[in-house]
């Protein structure tokens, strides 16, 4: 069988639309640029990959989770170094009015957008935090950001997790919430937008213990995204050797193979003690630890972070569970071939018409079923159209309730990858999707 793999984002933007995974934001407006909503089979993606994250980060001894407020006292970012440092170079084209990052494009070729040359102008640095104001008054004192990154609800929470968790160095914390850059140049669908959610957890480790902590957290974090279910082969790493961000002392990327080339999915930084010890300079607040195990010692911890979008791995997912079977020909179909705890959808139901007594067997099936999984009830059309529409959003098993159902007690199941038919008696349904799904 021929089989294609996605070449043009496109096809996954145009999927995305008429599967109900991703909308372009205020759609009937004209849309929001670069802001996308998740529809009902993308709000399932995401959740699954939440949960998936959640679980590997919290559900061990060492990390706690938190859930922090998104506007923050606007001294953290100056703290933390955003507000003097968090900007991208920008340069305009004095033709057209096109803005680019100055790093990202060959300033002595014309512009990209209209071939003008030497039209652009000098570069400066453009600050990528969202400002608003906070309270009625709309002054200069009321200036607070949308945080552009998670991790400072950890940092500023350090102590208060420590304390009431009484925890011992090393030991994490780890969030899942919005984040927001007002981005020079987003696209791609959504790898790059101006509003995400991150994944982040932040190690606290001795000083002097960063390498081993670095060399630990790649290894899981390679293995967690490898069980997600994405192809290793299109996963690499990407050292920043000495292109370090002022607050770390080394870095690594996972890189994917997205269908615009390889790029960062998530980072690791090893970000010594610069928040802690910057928090502690500005908040005026003791942030050291107290080491028992080392004669009473005290120091700012280290960090060890890493840091994945969720809605860009969403896009690596399905970038790489996207494939056409027989591309061109009348037996084309498309496919998400998610693991099954990814999938939106693990079971779909259907009658094979919109009749009693079909339903009279399919209703309490899907009733029982959806006690343990998100399950979709589907009547509408012939079965081979039903069929290829849980192929596009991905579910791993279809059951068919037809005539002879009525007299043998027995249901069709049909496997997404392989299209294969199984009849199976009622009552042993819910062993079967067991032993298949693993869940
Ligand atoms: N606290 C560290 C931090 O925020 P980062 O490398 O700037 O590090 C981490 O961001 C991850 O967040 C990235 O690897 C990427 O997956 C995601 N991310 C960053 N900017 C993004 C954007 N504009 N749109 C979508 N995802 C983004």
């Amino acid at each position: 069988m021929k089989m294609k793999k996605l070449e043009d984002m496109q096809d996954l933007v145009s999927l995305c639309k008429r599967r109900g995974f991703i909308f372009q934001s205020s759609e009937i407006y004209g849309g929001l640029g670069s802001c996308w909503d998740y529809g009902p089979m993308g709000v399932e993606l995401k959740r699954n990959v939440k949960d998936s994250w959640w679980k590997a980060m919290t559900f061990r001894e060492d990390i706690d989770g938190i859930d922090a407020a998104i506007l923050m006292h606007p001294q953290v970012w100056k703290a933390s170094g955003h507000v003097d440092g968090f900007s991208d170079p920008l340069v305009d084209c004095k033709e057209c009015k096109a803005r680019f990052r100055a790093d990202k494009i060959d300033l002595s070729a014309p512009c990209p957008s209209c071939k003008s040359k030497d039209s652009f102008t000098e570069p400066r640095d453009f600050n990528l935090m969202f400002e608003t104001t906070m309270g009625p008054v709309k002054d200069s004192g009321s200036t607070v950001y949308l945080r552009p990154e998670t991790a400072q609800g950890i940092f500023v929470n350090f102590l208060n997790v420590q304390t009431t968790m009484r925890r011992k160095l090393p030991f994490g914390i780890a969030q899942i919430g919005k984040s927001f850059r007002n981005e020079i140049t987003p696209g791609n669908f959504t790898f790059r937008t101006r509003e995400f959610e991150q994944m982040e957890m932040q190690y606290f480790i001795k000083p002097g213990t960063q390498k081993e902590a670095m060399e630990k957290w790649k290894e899981i974090r390679w293995k967690w995204h490898v069980d997600q279910g994405l192809t290793e082969s299109k996963l690499r790493w990407h050292d920043h050797g000495t292109e370090l961000a002022h607050y770390a002392d080394a870095a690594f990327d996972i890189e994917y193979e997205f269908p615009i080339g390889w790029d960062e999915m998530e980072g690791i930084h090893s970000r010594t003690d610069f928040d802690l010890g910057r928090h502690a300079e500005f908040s005026g607040k003791n942030l050291n630890y107290v080491d028992q195990a080392d004669g009473n010692k005290k120091y700012i911890p280290y960090v060890l972070e890493t840091a994945v979008g969720c809605d860009r791995h969403i896009l690596a997912l399905l970038c790489d569970a996207y494939r056409v079977e027989n591309p061109g020909e009348k037996e084309e179909r498309v496919v998400l071939g998610f693991i099954p705890k990814m999938a939106p959808i693990k079971v779909a139901v259907m009658p094979l018409m919109k009749k009693e007594p079909l339903e009279a067997v399919a209703r309490p099936l899907l009733e029982k079923l959806q006690t343990r999984y998100k399950c979709e009830y589907d009547v509408a059309g012939s079965i081979g159209k039903r069929y290829r529409r849980q192929d596009e959003i991905g579910t791993p098993y279809c059951i068919t309730v037809d005539y002879d159902s009525l007299e043998d007690n027995s249901v069709t199941v049909r496997d997404r990858d392989s299209m294969a038919q199984e009849r199976i008696k009622l009552e042993d349904i819910e062993n079967y999707l067991l032993t298949k799904l693993g869940f």
